[in-house]
């Protein structure tokens, strides 16, 4: 920690002199989620929190999806991201134009997208989910066939715990796919006591053979509650340091990947962010006003 105090001590100084607050996914490594971070959680929680914030400029501890949520939901204030770059392959695999042509080969089927998208996306869409809420909202529609992008991996998990149609994209994150069901049967052949998380991007044959899945904030729950003595997070590798030092009792065992546009963001870039007032994340307001509509919608639910 002793090479982190100079930053954080920095980061804190300056969020109390410019009223800002930092708010971090649960992928953020551990000296800024549990060092500079106000507010830690998945997506769904930081869109929520996102609603509540009172300070004057958010920093965005996270990727670009989730700092165009922020602004979408704080349009008076301003939301910084430490790295433009910390983008999603998720967020990469659909365009506006792609929604459109869903439509018109669907007509009249809602359309249900992720919030790893671009505000553009969501703006052509009837209403967001997150891995947390994704099932809730699907059955919310109570319409029988629902389209469903970006994710096609999300898309078919829902779709093994509904009786709504879903219709899905291909889309895939580049972190969860490359888990496979073999890797599974690795791990329970030489761990046999071990209970296996895995994230819903994850491939559904992957996600048949773990104990349970759910967001990073259902995961996170799950080790608290549960206490499993040897736990695996089929997810990205942050996730599970973060989570051990809650837990010291407990073995975590670590296959995992990195999320390359997650890992943009480090402590001196979050100093940056703070002392230069950058990078200002600002949407067309013709974008805005409709991709509003689409996250509010999800978060009234
Ligand atoms: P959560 O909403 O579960 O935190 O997931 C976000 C994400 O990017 C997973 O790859
Ligand atoms: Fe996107 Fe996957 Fe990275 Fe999450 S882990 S931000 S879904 S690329």
């Amino acid at each position: 920690w002793a090479v982190f105090a100079e930053d954080v001590d920095a980061i804190l100084a300056l969020k109390r002199e410019r009223n800002a607050v930092v708010l971090a996914h649960n992928y953020q490594t551990p000296e800024i989620f549990h060092g500079v971070a106000d507010i830690v959680g998945d997506s769904l929680l930081l869109a929520r929190e996102a609603t509540k914030v009172d300070a004057d400029i958010i920093v965005l501890a996270g990727v670009h999806f989730m700092a165009e949520t922020a602004k979408l939901l704080n349009p008076e204030k301003t939301v910084l991201i430490p790295d433009l770059g910390a983008g999603c392959s998720l967020a990469e695999s659909i365009t506006a134009e792609d929604v459109q042509l869903m439509r018109q080969r669907y007509p009249g089927v809602p359309v249900v997208t992720y919030v790893n998208t671009s505000a553009a996306v969501k703006a052509a869409s009837d209403i967001c989910c997150t891995s947390g809420n994704a099932l809730k909202v699907v059955e919310s529609l109570g319409a029988e066939r629902v389209i469903m992008l970006p994710d096609e991996y999300l898309a078919q998990n829902i779709a093994s715990q509904t009786n709504v149609k879903i219709i899905a994209w291909k889309g895939h994150c580049e972190v969860h796919e490359l888990f496979t069901a073999s890797d599974v049967r690795q791990l329970r052949e030489n761990h046999p006591d071990v209970t296996i998380l895995a994230h819903p991007e994850c491939p559904p044959e992957v996600v048949a053979e773990a104990d349970f899945s759910g967001s990073t904030a259902a995961m996170s729950d799950f080790v608290g509650k549960q206490r499993p003595p040897r736990v695996v997070l089929l997810t990205e590798c942050s996730m599970s340091d973060n989570v051990a030092v809650l837990h010291p009792d407990i073995e975590f065992i670590r296959p995992c990947n990195l999320c390359p546009h997650m890992k943009r963001i480090t402590l001196k870039n979050i100093r940056d962010a703070l002392e230069a007032g950058r990078h200002e994340v600002t949407i067309d307001p013709a974008i805005a006003a409709p991709a509003r509509r689409a996250v509010e919608r999800m978060l009234a639910l």
